[in-house]
């Protein structure tokens, strides 16, 4: 009942309520761990970007039973974002398109709470991604620079925001700058990819993120059109864009690419984590779901993949 109301009011109240411990998912003991190199993440299910812009729902979903939890993307400077309506649903699809376009609080005020986010992770041993976004290569420095040392297990680069207007996509010159200067950070590294973009761009990423080491995070939404948000366009998530990262993920490992992937994109059963993680994905997130589902389910889809994991 509460995806029919206007998606916006939707975002706000159940952001309320989850912060003021209205929300609360029963703890979850079900363990699946995945190494990742040193890391050890105690489930593969974890929460993509989007969700918890600012850091603020982390200490109240920390024990419902999710792997890890990507926090952004957080932007250098504050930000307002695009003007409202910038979020359809399609309930019936299982579907959104979102022109968020990158709100942020910004980066001073996600930094004054990152010990509080810290030590509530660590509380429920959850594993913490930090998604940047930037319209430079020094804002990412910048941002970089100030989290070294806080042991983030991983830090994500957004360079596909349908808001960018394609402009880090457009220019590989660049962006090759930028993952040549990311090299200086001991940091778990995750490339988030687009969708809706030509195979050149894909092997090509794929190639730099391997040279370099970094991981590949498969997918952020599918560009569209959609009159009735401000902007006119937005990005497609959800359901009818599984397919499309499923089969992304097959071809970057059918391609050679042997470093972690974090899959997201449809993902609302526990059988497609299953599938996912055999097209070539060590972990899954989930964003639409959570905001059709809230923090159950991650409750729900840890209990169906350890069933079904069980069976297999
Ligand atoms: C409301 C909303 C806001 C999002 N904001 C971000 C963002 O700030 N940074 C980012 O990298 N991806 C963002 N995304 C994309 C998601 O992280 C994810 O890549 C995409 O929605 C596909 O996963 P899903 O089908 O599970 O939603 C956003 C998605 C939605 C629906």
């Amino acid at each position: 009942m509460i995806n029919y109301l206007p998606p916006e009011l939707t975002y706000s109240v159940s952001h309320a309520f989850i912060n003021a411990g209205i929300v609360r998912v029963p703890g979850v003991k079900l363990e699946f761990p995945v190494e990742l190199g040193k890391l050890r993440i105690k489930n593969p299910i974890g929460l993509g970007a989007g969700i918890d812009k600012d850091g603020l729902l982390v200490g109240s979903i920390a024990n419902s039973g999710v792997g890890f939890v990507t926090i952004g993307s957080v932007t250098l400077r504050p930000r307002l974002g695009n003007p409202k309506p910038r979020i359809v649903k399609y309930p019936h699809l299982k579907a959104m398109v979102n022109a968020m376009g990158l709100p942020s609080r910004g980066f001073m005020d996600f930094m004054s709470r990152i010990n509080n986010i810290i030590k509530v992770i660590g509380k429920f041993n959850v594993s913490l991604v930090v998604s940047l976004a930037g319209f430079s290569i020094e804002e990412f420095l910048i941002m970089l620079n100030r989290l070294r040392n806080f042991g983030i297990h991983a830090v994500e680069i957004n360079i596909s925001s349908p808001t960018y207007h394609g402009s880090w996509i457009s220019d590989p010159k660049y962006l090759s700058e930028l993952l040549n200067a990311l090299e200086d950070f001991d940091t778990l590294f995750f490339i988030k990819m687009p969708l809706g973009v030509g195979l050149d761009f894909y092997k090509w990423i794929a190639h730099e993120a391997e040279k370099h080491g970094y991981g590949l995070t498969i997918a952020n939404t599918l560009p569209v059109s959609e009159p009735r948000i401000s902007v006119g366009y937005g990005g497609l998530s959800g359901y009818p864009i599984y397919p499309l990262v499923k089969a992304l993920i097959r071809r970057v490992r059918a391609w050679g690419f042997r470093g972690p992937v974090i899959g997201l994109g449809g993902v609302f059963h526990g059988w497609q984590v299953i599938e996912l993680l055999r097209s070539g994905a060590n972990l899954v997130a989930v964003v639409t779901a959570f905001a059709y589902e809230g923090p159950f389910v991650f409750n729900r889809l840890l209990r169906e993949f350890v069933s079904l994991s069980v069976r297999f």
